[in-house]
């Protein structure tokens, strides 16, 4: 059933670019520049005039949640809040009838995802779900909703659900552009002709398995590892920590690369891996000089860098390239590589992918 794979988690990972494809199937039509989002098409009105949009979640789903932000605030021009909605529902929130909240959770099951839609849905707002479970509890308490369509994900640590919800956000923010005006169709028509290709490009990406799987037998014995990013960099460097915590329980912090100078660079030997989100987009040149920092300070950088690069190449230890793409598709491509880094450590490691330590599939007490 793992269909010849060694574990479910590798299975998920390869699964990706079929994933992405089924999550974006007869939603969009890039030759007329056009989104058809059914399950939240009753609320169009709503979102073009929507004055903010709170996302909630946990763990993996918020880092999605956190990618959203910045593809909605840049496309949309809408203001957003990415809440843990364990903090959420403890904090007597501010909101009102004129909020959406956007719930995201893989299992549809989570406790403080609940609560948190509750809370929300008392005060009035528009809650839409983001779930990958059909039929579950968060879609059910939801006013409306778009499944990610990725299948059943066996292994605890998420990998395809992930990458179906920054689908599934993707198309949400480009949705609630079209609603408000803030994309012309001609970008929008470029935009998702480029959305079209991510699938094969994500199939490019998981051809570098073999050399990722050689950058994992150098760092596996690290006890720690920092994972940095600026922009939509970001929130995949979060997930690339946490993947790689979860599963070989190597201790591992994601930051915005910029932060690194206010802390965590005390941390930098010849002993820690450094692992950059530095591919050409806006923070390039900024990215570059973060490399610099933490090769001064001998430390061992691993970036994931856009196909051709030259320039990082020379000052770091390994590259892995990944296809050239626009900043908004950043997080579908540069995780892919980080999920395979931390299976192939994990795995070195004697560590039970499928099923870590401690850990549950869907969290349903808080
Ligand atoms: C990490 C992971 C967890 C979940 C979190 C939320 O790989 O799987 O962090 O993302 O427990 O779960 P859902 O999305 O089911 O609400």
């Amino acid at each position: 059933e793992k269909g010849g794979f060694d574990h479910y988690m590798l299975k998920e990972i390869y699964e990706q670019p079929r994933s992405i494809r089924d999550c974006m199937r007869g939603r969009i039509n890039a030759a007329e520049g056009k989104i058809a989002l059914g399950g939240i098409k009753e609320y169009a009105n709503k979102l073009k005039n929507v004055e903010r949009v709170v996302i909630v979640a946990c763990g993996t789903s918020w880092h999605a949640g956190l990618a959203g932000e910045y593809l909605i605030e840049e496309y949309a021009r809408v203001p957003v809040e990415v809440e843990y909605a364990s903090e959420f529902r403890y904090r007597n929130p501010i909101i009102n009838e004129r909020d959406v909240v956007i719930a995201i959770s893989q299992s549809g099951e989570t406790a403080d995802t609940m609560a948190a839609i509750e809370i929300a849905k008392d005060k009035g707002a528009t809650i839409f779900g983001i779930c990958n479970v059909v039929g579950a509890s968060i879609p059910r308490v939801t006013h409306a909703g778009v499944y990610t369509h990725a299948g059943p994900e066996i292994g605890v640590a998420s990998t395809k659900a992930f990458t179906a919800q920054v689908t599934v956000l993707t198309l949400m923010a480009f949705y609630i552009a079209q609603q408000r005006g803030t994309l012309t169709t001609s970008k929008l028509t470029s935009l998702l002709t480029e959305l079209n290709s991510i699938p094969e490009k994500v199939q490019t990406v998981l051809a570098n398995n073999e050399l990722i799987k050689d950058i994992a037998a150098k760092v596996k014995d690290s006890r720690n590892c920092l994972f940095l990013g600026r922009g939509s960099g970001f929130p995949v460097a979060l997930e690339g920590a946490l993947k790689l915590k979860e599963i070989s329980y190597i201790h591992a912090e994601g930051y915005p690369a910029a932060e690194m100078k206010h802390g965590p660079i005390a941390l930098i030997d010849k002993e820690m891996p450094v692992v950059f989100i530095a591919t050409k987009n806006s923070s390039y040149e900024k990215v570059i000089s973060n490399i610099q920092e933490v090769k001064a300070r001998k430390g061992i950088v691993i970036a994931i860098v856009t196909k051709g690069d030259t320039e990082v190449e020379k000052m770091v230890d390994y590259c892995i390239e990944i296809p050239d793409a626009d900043e908004a598709f950043l997080p579908l491509l540069a995780t892919i590589p980080l999920q395979l880094l931390s299976y192939h450590i994990a795995v070195m490691r004697g560590c039970n992918v499928d099923q870590p330590r401690n850990l549950a599939k869907s969290v349903t007490v808080e």
